[in-house]
């Protein structure tokens, strides 16, 4: 078995979370071939060892679109994180600001944009899904922009969500899934206090807001796949382009045409991302896709990268292999949901150390030291 505070902290967040929360969380889509390579590809990948090279002063500072970053770190964009943790958005965004990495809200979280922004100074970075009802984008980000939100992850690998087979056989979705959240809600009674009776409320807090009524979580999957819109083009991006004066990222690049593409619309930075395994089972690992991306366009754009990401190790494989900085999803998810806001600062903390050692046995004092000469088969 694979030893990391990843691997503790989803042990913890299995035991304490009801189990249609857990395999939302936890689990691919399809026969999760995608999910499992993630992970399997990133540790395949041989760090070289250098020695005697005087790494007293090492930092793991970095600056991206203006921002200082203590560590090249940001925090995935995460639906429902407030069904994980007592509103559980709050609790990532102040870990993130301790820590003095962005921590990205999700369109789909629990909690609103405008209850997270008062409690932190550092500005919050905000995921865009296009749905249907296009009144939506424009109210989201025209709040986003007077919430200060500076950064704009727009999301393009889920046009239509992947087949989640583990949420019907859990009681997320499937038959008497209702009747079965209620039963396990019960079996899991820190859980039920905690977040499910004074976390509330439980909604999609973003459309909520827009909407003035608050949104069902009864059939949230079924409700992902008649909101979200399967006509979205590279055009809707221009009209976002347009309205949005701040940086702006696209999640979900996995090919090199689409990253050349990225760059030609002019985006300031792409995710090389396959959702963690979520939607097409059976593409590649970001860590397959990362170096022929990072090859074409590094430089040009900011390379971040996602999917299977767990240790301090992992990121600077993905350093090494040309990423500016690395996002974490489930990582810091199974934390949140373990011990909250103090399980995430901890788990930076890890990954803090973890980079220490392993940059100074290859001898990489920053992280733009990190290349491909760090790495032993790439
Ligand atoms: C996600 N992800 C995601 N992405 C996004 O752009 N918007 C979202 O609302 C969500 N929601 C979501 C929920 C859950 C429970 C998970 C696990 C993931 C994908 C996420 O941002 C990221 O791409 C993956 O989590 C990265 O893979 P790892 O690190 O979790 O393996
Ligand atoms: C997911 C969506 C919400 O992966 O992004 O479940």
């Amino acid at each position: 078995m694979i030893i990391s505070a990843s691997t503790d902290y989803r042990k913890a967040a299995k035991a304490k979370l009801p189990p249609f929360l857990f395999h939302y969380i936890d689990g691919g889509s399809y026969g999760e071939h995608t999910l499992r390579r993630n992970t399997e590809d990133l540790a395949e990948i041989a760090l070289k060892q250098r020695v005697l090279k005087n790494m007293s002063d090492l930092s793991l500072e970095t600056e991206i679109f203006g921002e200082k970053f203590d560590l090249p770190i940001a925090l995935s964009p995460v639906g429902l994180t407030g069904m994980y943790a007592r509103r559980g958005e709050v609790q990532a965004a102040k870990a993130a600001e301790k820590k003095g990495i962005p921590f990205t809200m999700s369109t789909v979280s629990v909690c609103p944009i405008e209850e997270v922004t008062p409690a932190i100074q550092r500005p919050m970075w905000f995921q865009l899904y296009v749905l249907k009802d296009r009144g939506f984008m424009r109210n989201v980000l025209e709040r986003a922009k007077a919430a200060g939100v500076t950064t704009l992850v727009f999301t393009v690998d889920m046009p239509v969500p992947g087949a989640r087979y583990r949420d019907m056989h859990s009681g997320m979705s499937g038959p008497n899934a209702a009747a079965r959240r209620v039963f396990q809600a019960m079996r899991h009674p820190e859980w039920a206090f905690d977040v499910g009776l004074f976390g509330k409320p439980h909604d999609l807090g973003n459309i909520s807001t827009y909407r003035g009524e608050p949104t069902k979580l009864e059939d949230y999957i079924g409700w992902l796949g008649e909101n979200f819109d399967p006509s979205i083009s590279w055009k809707d991006l221009e009209w976002i382009r347009d309205f949005w004066d701040g940086p702006m990222i696209i999640k979900g690049i996995l090919d090199v045409e689409d990253a050349k593409d990225a760059v030609k619309f002019g985006a300031d930075g792409i995710v090389v991302s396959n959702h963690g395994g979520r939607q097409l089972d059976g593409v590649m690992s970001s860590a397959k896709a990362l170096p022929s991306i990072a090859d074409a366009v590094k430089g040009d754009l900011k390379i971040f990268v996602d999917s299977g990401i767990r240790t301090g190790l992992d990121v600077v494989r993905m350093l090494a292999m040309g990423a500016d900085c690395a996002m974490l999803g489930r990582s810091y998810i199974y934390a949140l949901a373990a011990q909250g806001q103090a399980g995430v600062e901890n788990l930076l903390d890890l990954y803090d150390k973890e980079m220490r050692v392993a940059m100074t046995l290859t001898g990489a004092k920053s992280i733009q030291d990190l290349n491909r000469d760090s790495l032993v088969n790439i």
